[in-house]
């Protein structure tokens, strides 16, 4: 299996990346997930402001013993920009063969602090430039981060004065974020200004809510806490939708990044047409070693399907992503009920009597479809633990 991309001309050797994030925190750890498999690495943003962060700075929301639900008020990197150069240097040097992506934050008014940055990165060696426009805590009420890419004013200003520098020849990458009421608006802007390609999406503004025994908000500093990024597995779907809007328009080459746990959601952001995707939560919860189960993952999905090479059905998925008005309503499917998998938990019947058609009822300690009541919404399929309801075509 050829699990190889290419990326505005660059080869990398599978599609996961670690994005920007702890598991990116400097040279050594970098160089352990390099030779654990990644095929390249975001390092943390690096901002010139020196960084103080807080503490706790997570929290979680679990289910069945699982993270399901993470969020972060960590800001920026704790290394200074010239550290960074010297780790992207020797990074660049150990591993030719990995790609190795800046990312830096700047502020929305600065022209001069956004050049020094991208200079100081190309001139170590990175491959590409992640323009941080996204950070959803911190800073952005100081004109930086997600204050930049809720703007596509600010947006487009700073890829056209980093486009303006001559001096600047690596791809301009800005991460953006999905808090927007409409992506590919600032998708648009920052292509028209120059950028090559866009990163989407960054953790989500979002409030994990309070521990109910101490009252404390989660993430709790003192008691005390703010405005978080949401990130983990339920930030996927959103970040499909980005990812998807994306594709379509502005049309450059899409790195995802939200939600990706397994080689089986990477397959899932490949078929929307991102030919790369990032990684951090799930590797913050089971380390480095997870890109052995995520190459072995998309490696069986493609086995599954006869593909050979990620072309065979990179973007295949998104053109399947319509207009609501272009659906068909002539299609029909209704539920059926597998007597032999129900196990009468009622489940099924209570969901269709309370939230949508009274279409089944227990008949001999077995659910039962009234077929001229079913009007194929699918709740008891969703709602059923067993398996035991099918939606057939009818
Ligand atoms: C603790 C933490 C720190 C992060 N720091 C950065 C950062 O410095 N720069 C950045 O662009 N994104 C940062 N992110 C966002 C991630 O790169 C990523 O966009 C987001 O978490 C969604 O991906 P995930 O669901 O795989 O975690 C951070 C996320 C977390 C959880």
């Amino acid at each position: 299996m050829d699990l190889s991309v290419e990326y505005l001309g660059l080869r990398f050797e599978n599609p996961f990346l670690l994005a920007s994030a702890p598991p990116t925190a400097n040279k050594e750890m970098i160089a352990r997930a390099f030779k654990a498999g990644w095929a390249g690495a975001v390092t943390k943003t690096l901002i010139r402001e020196p960084v103080k962060n807080v503490t706790n700075r997570f929290g979680s929301t679990k289910a069945g013993g699982k993270v399901i639900a993470f969020e972060n008020i960590e800001l920026a990197s704790e290394r200074t920009p010239d550290e960074w150069f010297s780790d992207i240097r020797f990074l660049k040097e150990k591993f030719p063969q990995k790609r190795l992506i800046g990312s830096i934050m700047g502020d929305a008014k600065s022209a001069k602090e956004w050049l020094e940055l991208s200079l100081g990165c190309q001139e170590a060696g990175v491959d590409l430039l992640e323009l941080n426009f996204s950070c959803p805590h911190g800073y952005s009420e100081k004109g930086k981060g997600a204050a930049i890419g809720q703007h596509a004013e600010y947006s487009a200003q700073i890829v056209a004065w980093l486009k303006a520098d001559k001096r600047i020849t690596v791809p301009l990458i800005p991460k953006l974020t999905a808090a927007v009421a409409d992506i590919s608006y600032i998708g648009e802007a920052v292509a028209n200004a120059g950028a090559q390609g866009i990163c989407a999406i960054n953790s989500f503004p979002a409030l994990l809510g309070f521990d109910l025994l101490t009252l404390k908000p989660k993430a709790s500093v003192r008691g005390y806490s703010a405005v978080a990024g949401y990130s983990g597995v339920g930030l996927k779907p959103i970040a499909l939708r980005a990812v998807s809007n994306l594709v379509k328009n502005p049309g450059l080459p899409v790195m995802a990044c939200g939600g990706i746990s397994s080689g089986f959601d990477a397959a899932e952001f490949l078929l929307m047409g991102a030919p790369l995707v990032q990684v951090c939560t799930a590797v913050m919860l089971e380390g480095y070693g997870l890109i052995r189960k995520m190459t072995r993952d998309l490696s069986e999905f493609m086995a599954w399907h006869e593909f050979t090479r990620i072309q065979d059905f990179l973007g295949r998925g998104n053109q399947m992503i319509r207009q609501y008005a272009e659906l068909d309503t002539s299609y029909a499917v209704k539920a059926q009920v597998d007597a032999k998998k129900c196990t009468g938990c009622r489940k099924c019947v209570v969901a269709c009597r309370d939230s949508a058609y009274q279409a089944i009822a227990m008949q001999d300690k077995v659910a039962v479809v009234d077929q001229s009541q079913c009007t194929g919404c699918s709740l008891c399929f969703q709602v059923c633990p067993h398996e035991a309801v099918q939606m057939v075509e009818v």
